[in-house]
């Protein structure tokens, strides 16, 4: 028997509770770990480590290269780095997969319906790259990044995913319909990669109807593939499907690393009472359990909880029925160790295969083109003037350059020129300029001939190019703009 060495973090508040129980019931099965316990959050801000993991930490994880971990709080208020982050970063765990499913005998409105679905959101870009600027005292900014490579591997991580469990289907949700270079190129690339899996189904649903069929009707999806923020969210959403956070467990893969961890956070009012459900880390667990091959413990395990909340009824604090006394961590742990090798009637083990890690290059110029040019720029200033006013300024400013003003808007409405003026505007327009010969390449000091002539009166804030990459716009149109 393989003998496999695994980083264990415990983590903060009830983290230690729910490690413990799931440490003991992987060990119960008979597998042979070696666990290294290793430190991250509280303790390690505390020794003054302001990214919340301690070298010793990141040694284990680099050796061991999996990990599973319990909920590490997040210092408010003060300066430290979510730890959480640091791990996801430093690993560069690019996917985090989500499934939801029902177990038998944890009520909600849905039980019945067999769900089980999986949820696959991208872990590093988009707006939780977390890069913001304050544009003008009123007027905030973040950066929404979307890789074509970053793409590409969640959503070929979703596919493989998909056929380890012998699903049938992956939904790319997404908001394309709106967002048409960052979700666009998300829902773009899940169409160029569907085609490398023709035994899967591929569909494609935008991302506000998905939320509302997650609630209507759930069944109808398998795997679900998503961008950072939509994951985030429609996964939390739809753990509250089958009982809460307390049944939602999670998987975050690297190439190289993957940490397992379930979604909920640390609970610190429960702490150290020994009532809270330890169920997500557990299946959190078991999906370590298999990504190490050791599908038939997995099963086990799994089969084990159905049992337990099933035939036995042990219910843990946060699902238990009015009247039913709520058994305690321990007494849950212990009784699904006690269920190991008993059969249920509704459960089936799924099929699972060993999940192939997708292999994408790791040029950082993934995406090259042939013939590429800048047409223009846009320029974001900070003023109070009317937009006509700003307009006819660069009009002006423009007229003896090799630039034209195409249009100025706010917030992505064209405010001039324009039949009607905005009543309500913000103090910062977007001014766009482009080359009057839209043959040529903008150089960069063309454009910075510009900045020095705004004088004082208009204080810019930030430039962003105008490119056409192999003759498709690099830009997005501004609402009204020709
Ligand atoms: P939380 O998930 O800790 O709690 C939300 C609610 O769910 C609370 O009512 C809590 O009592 C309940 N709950 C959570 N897990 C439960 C379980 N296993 N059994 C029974 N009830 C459970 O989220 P909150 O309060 O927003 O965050 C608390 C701390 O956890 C913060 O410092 C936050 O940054 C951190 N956090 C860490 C995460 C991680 O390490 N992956 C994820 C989310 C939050």
């Amino acid at each position: 028997m393989t003998k496999h060495t695994i980083t264990l973090i415990p983590g903060d508040g009830i983290g230690p509770e729910i490690a413990d129980s799931t440490r003991k019931i992987i060990d119960a099965t008979g597998l042979k770990i070696d666990w290294e316990v290793c430190e991250a959050g509280d303790a390690a801000f505390k020794k003054g480590i302001g990214t919340g993991v301690p070298n010793e930490t990141i040694e284990s994880l680099e050796r061991n290269k999996i990990a599973i971990k319990g909920p590490l709080s997040t210092p408010v208020g003060y300066g430290e780095k979510s730890a959480n982050v640091t791990l996801r970063k430093l690993f560069e765990t690019y996917g985090n997969i989500r499934p939801i499913k029902e177990f038998l005998g944890v009520q909600t409105p849905y039980s019945g319906r067999n769900l089980d679905l999986v949820i696959v959101r991208e872990n590093l870009e988009d707006l939780y790259a977390g890069i913001e600027y304050m544009q003008t005292p009123g007027v905030s900014e973040c950066l929404k990044l979307i890789s074509r490579k970053g793409s590409e591997k969640v959503i070929r991580l979703a596919f493989e995913f998909a056929r380890s469990q012998n699903r049938k289907t992956v939904t790319c949700a997404s908001k394309a319909n709106i967002m048409k270079l960052t979700e666009g190129l998300f829902k773009r690339t899940f169409e160029d990669v569907a085609k490398d899996y023709p035994d899967i189904e591929a569909h494609h649903v935008i991302v506000d109807n998905a939320a509302h069929q997650l609630v209507k009707k759930p069944e109808q999806f398998d795997v679900l593939v998503m961008t950072n923020m939509n994951g985030d969210i429609l996964s939390d959403l739809s753990s509250a499907l089958v009982g809460g956070l307390g049944f939602a467990p999670g998987a975050n893969i690297g190439d190289k690393y993957a940490i397992f961890e379930a979604v909920h956070g640390t609970a610190p009012k429960y702490a150290g009472t020994n009532t809270i459900n330890p169920t997500a880390l557990i299946l959190s667990g078991v999906m370590m359990l298999r990504h190490i091959g050791a599908i038939e413990e997995a099963n086990m395990i799994e089969e084990a909880i159905t049992y337990t909340l099933g035939v036995d009824r042990y219910f843990t604090r946060d699902i238990c029925p009015p009247k039913m006394t709520a058994k305690t961590t321990s007494e849950y742990t212990d009784c699904i160790i006690k269920n190991f090798g008993k059969k249920t009637e509704t459960y089936q083990a799924r099929e699972h295969k060993l999940m192939k890690l997708p292999k994408v290059s790791t040029r950082p110029d993934f995406v090259t083109v042939k013939d590429r040019k800048v047409v223009g720029f846009d320029l974001f200033v900070e003023t109070v003037k009317k937009p006509k006013e700003v307009g006819v300024f660069f009009e002006a400013l423009l007229e003896k350059t090799s630039f034209k003003l195409s249009c100025i808007s706010t917030r992505g409405v064209k405010v001039y020129p324009t039949l009607k003026d905005l009543d309500d505007g913000a103090d910062m327009l977007t001014v766009r300029v482009m080359a009057k010969d839209q043959s040529l390449d903008v150089i960069d000091c063309d454009i910075t001939d510009i900045l020095l002539q705004l004088g004082s009166e208009i204080r810019w804030t930030h430039v962003e190019k105008l490119n056409v990459f192999d003759g498709v716009l690099g830009y997005t149109k501004v609402h009204g703009e020709n």
